[in-house]
Parts: C-alpha cells; sequence; structure tokens
C-alpha cells in the first residue's frame, strides 16, 4: 500500500494529538507534521507516536514541530501540505459556551491561518477551533483561500453524538442508526428527524417525540456535557474521529457526503454563510454542497441557523 500526501494538524493538545494519532495510524498519509507554541510538545509526542508504529504496524512518519506565533518560525516544517486541521485555540471550561472563546480564539486562529497560507497555498483546511462556524469564515479570510477549501468540522461529531444516544436509548447496533444535524456547532444546531433511521426504519417510529427531543437537547449540549465532566478541557476522541475522517476523505478524494460547515451559497435559498450543511469532500475540499429534502420546520431551523451565524461571523473579521 504506497503512502500519499501530507497532513499538518496545528495544535497539540487532546485533540490535536488524538487527531494526529488516528490519521498517522490510518496508514494512509505518508507524514503527519504536529505543530504547537509549547516548545518540545509536539517533537515529545511524534516521538512517542512513531515509537508505536511497529506495534500498530503503520509506515506513516509523524513530523513534531514547535512553532511561534510572533515569527512564524517553525512553519517552514508544515510546507506543501495537502491537508491540514486546525485545533488551535482554548477549549471551553465548565459554565462557558463556545462563543466564550470568540475573540481569544480569533486571535490565535488567524495568526495560523496566516502562517498556513504561506507555506501550504495549495492546503484544504478543516477548521475545529470553536466557536466553530465562526473560526472557519474567520479563517477562509486569513488565508484568503477559495471557500471550498476553508470548512469546519461539527456535523460529523453532532451527527455522531446524536446517533450514539438513539444507540444506547434504543439499545440497537450504533451502525444500524443514521441521524443528521445542520446548522451551527452551537444553540442553532438543526436535527433533522426526517433523515434519522434505525435499520431504515423512521425514528420517529421507533421513538415518541418527546424522547427524541430530549436526545436532541442532549446532543445539542453534548460538548458541554463532557466539559462539564472533564472539568479542565473539552471532548476530544468524538471530535478527533470526525476531523481525522474527513482529512482522510479529502487526501482519498473520496466524494464522501458528510455533514461539516461548507459555503453557502444559494444552496436552500441561503447565501453567503458558513454553516453545518451536507457536502462531498474531496481532493479540493468541498465538491459541492448537498441539498437534501428537508421539511418546512427543519427548513425554518436551517434558515434561522443561517441568520445567527452570519451575524457573529460578520463579527469575526474585526478581531
Ligand atoms: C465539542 O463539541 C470540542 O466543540 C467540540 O466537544
Amino acid at each position: 500500500m504506497s503512502l500519499n500526501g501530507k497532513v499538518t494538524v496545528v495544535g497539540a493538545g487532546f485533540y490535536g494529538s488524538t487527531t494526529a494519532q488516528r490519521l498517522a495510524e490510518y496508514n494512509v498519509f505518508e507524514t503527519v507534521v504536529l505543530t504547537d507554541i509549547l516548545e518540545g510538545r509536539p517533537e515529545g509526542l511524534a516521538l512517542d507516536l512513531n515509537q508505536s508504529r511497529p506495534i500498530e504496524g503503520f509506515e506513516t512518519t509523524v513530523v513534531g514541530q514547535t512553532t511561534d506565533p510572533a515569527t512564524g518560525a517553525g512553519y517552514e516544517a508544515t510546507a506543501g501540505s495537502d491537508v491540514v486541521v486546525v485545533t488551535a485555540g482554548l477549549p471551553r471550561k465548565p459554565g462557558m459556551s463556545r462563543m466564550d472563546l470568540i475573540e481569544v480564539n480569533a486571535k490565535i486562529v488567524r495568526n495560523v491561518a496566516e502562517n498556513l497560507a504561506q507555506h501550504s497555498p495549495n492546503a484544504v483546511i478543516i477548521v475545529v477551533s470553536n466557536p466553530l462556524d465562526e473560526m472557519t469564515a474567520l479563517t477562509q479570510l486569513a488565508s484568503g483561500f477559495p471557500k471550498q477549501r476553508v470548512m469546519g468540522q461539527a456535523g460529523m461529531l453532532d451527527t455522531a453524538r446524536f446517533s450514539n444516544f438513539v444507540a444506547v436509548e434504543l439499545g440497537v447496533p450504533v451502525g444500524s442508526v443514521q441521524t443528521l444535524t445542520l446548522g451551527s456547532h452551537g444553540d442553532t444546531m438543526v436535527p433533522v428527524p426526517s433523515r434519522c433511521t434505525v435499520d431504515g426504519r423512521p425514528l420517529s417510529e421507533m421513538l415518541p417525540a418527546d424522547k427524541v427531543e430530549e436526545l436532541v437537547v442532549r446532543t445539542r449540549n453534548g460538548g458541554a456535557e463532557v466539559v462539564a465532566l472533564l472539568k479542565t478541557g473539552s471532548a476530544y476522541y468524538a471530535p478527533s474521529a470526525a476531523a481525522a475522517r474527513m482529512a482522510k476523505a479529502v487526501i482519498e478524494d473520496a466524494g464522501a457526503v458528510m455533514p461539516v460547515c461548507a459555503w453557502v451559497d444559494g444552496e436552500y435559498g441561503i447565501s453567503g454563510v458558513y454553516l453545518g450543511v451536507e457536502a462531498e469532500i474531496g481532493r479540493e475540499g468541498v465538491r459541492r454542497v448537498v441539498e437534501g429534502d428537508l421539511t418546512e420546520s427543519e427548513l425554518a431551523g436551517l434558515k434561522e441557523a443561517a441568520e445567527a451565524v452570519r451575524a457573529k461571523q460578520a463579527d469575526v473579521t474585526d478581531l
């Protein structure tokens, strides 16, 4: 099996390091670069990950590199990346909303995006920093990349959380559950019950409406529930699984349809905003936004989410 391409993960916290681990263990990429501003951390994690290669049986090489946000030193190690996952920024503390991070993370993400764009002008960037929809929009602005080459990870995660809750509630294999959430990675996350099935049967036939609503609320608060339990840091196993799958779909030019945060330009009657939608992912990033059938109330929810996110995305341009 021949390895192909270079992926960089910016930020070697739990989210970044587990993403790098998953990407390396896929044994698909030639190189995984892991960066952080904490001197020695990415180098140490890379060494550790490489030492797991004989046991896990992957040939991908992991490179750790400390970067200096003031000078951009260290970014040369990321040069020529095909895909980049941006996890840089602070996670939430218990009681915080994702939006509470907007000012501090905007500064970090802008700096990262500018440095990445300089060294990897053809990369596809997957943003996971919070608040997600806003940081995705900011990354596109700061990188100057075409909009289809910048996307955010949220829908894969929210959908996975929703599916897991449904599977546990019904006591069925997660593989039999299909769910979908669109909208924002936050308060205006839009569940799409009409697209939720268990073994092909509508979810509405399997669970009463109030139970479904309870699981939707738990999904919407899925990140906060983990933050409250951990007390320091936020979720990373499910988030990194989602981000790594997206990066794999890019390098494999898979054409997989995934719920992601993508630039919407006319689909669903919505334009000019980064929003959680289904999109076909390939080597060039978002090949196209896939417009599915929505009920009237689902469409209204999506439009409401678009307007909420649009207002906030306009704010980040000045941060
Ligand atoms: C979450 O929902 C980190 O935003 C991410 O857990």
